[in-house]
């Protein structure tokens, strides 16, 4: 398998590709991969000739050093891993941050419409800009047809949406299903750094999710998340960040239920010190 920690060196060689009409698919990632990264490299080899995965645990998206500090980087296991999946059609690019960055570690400042400054953008200060900072480099430094990120990550996925069009950047992007384990957990790098008691309890998440999408049927989304609070009260190892009930284009929360537009319910929750985030979709 081809592994790159340069990007001269990467693009030399995808250009070789490229000039002999290989498409190329790119999946974006921080590492410590597991099955749910593995689904989108599987769906990118589906849809391209050749899948570039990167490996960067990215400085500039983190509000929490201590978050950074104890990101989990396994290397030599994601390479090994992605071996698994194929050795000759997938590409590792694992640059280190002077290759990103040079010597200015600092994010570009954006505005994606305001999708910015919802949830996640409201509770992790300049975490868009960092992500759309270092998306829009490793864009510029594959140059992929199609790029796939999961909808975990759904208001990352959508404001990666809104990079490319507001930045006319050539690249289609794929959102991808949810992986879950088989209890429902939605599959998360962070999820290595649980303890035994935190994963346990951790499946409450989806289960109230779940349980949120029947309720939005008949009740507001005000008393679906009156309810979701009450839920978390009564487990003390899971605190509960935020319960939002969303429209998924602009993300603002809903005041009052339109049969025309498109719901769903997103949910941060700490376990332990370990930040969790999930979301179902509704309609
Ligand atoms: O979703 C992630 O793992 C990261 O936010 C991404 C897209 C790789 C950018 O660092």
């Amino acid at each position: 398998m081809k592994q790159f920690q340069n990007k001269t060196e990467l693009s030399r060689h995808l250009n070789t590709l490229k000039g002999v009409n290989k498409s190329v698919g790119f999946v974006p990632t921080m590492g410590a991969l597991h099955q749910g990264h593995l689904s989108l490299v599987n769906r990118g080899l589906d849809e391209n000739d050749i899948v570039v995965v990167s490996i960067f645990v990215n400085p500039t998206q983190f509000d929490n050093q201590e978050d950074l500090v104890k990101y989990p980087r396994t290397l030599k296991t994601d390479v090994d891993l992605l071996k698994t999946v194929s050795e000759d059609r997938i590409v590792v690019y694992a640059p280190t941050v002077e290759d990103i960055y040079g010597d200015h570690v600092e994010s570009q400042s954006f505005k994606f419409d305001g999708l910015e400054n919802e949830m996640e953008g409201a509770y992790r200060d300049g975490h868009f800009d960092g992500v759309g900072t270092v998306v829009k480099r490793l864009f510029e430094i594959v140059e992929p047809q199609k790029a796939y990120f999961g909808e975990k990550d759904f208001q990352q996925l959508q404001i990666i949406r809104k990079l490319v069009e507001l930045h006319k950047l050539p690249v289609n992007i794929v959102g991808c299903n949810i992986s879950r384990a088989s209890d429902g957990l939605a599959m998360s790098s962070r999820n290595k750094r649980l303890t035994k008691a935190h994963r346990n309890v951790a499946p409450l998440i989806f289960k109230i999710l779940k349980t949120a999408k029947a309720k939005f049927g008949t009740k507001s989304a005000k008393k679906v998340a009156e309810w979701v609070e009450k839920q978390f009260q009564k487990e003390p190892l899971l605190e509960l960040e935020y319960f939002t009930i969303a429209d998924v284009t602009t993300l603002k929360p809903v005041k009052r239920k339109s049969k025309n537009k498109t719901y769903r319910a997103f949910i941060a929750v700490y376990a332990g010190d370990i930040r969790l985030i999930d979301n179902i979709a509704l309609n």
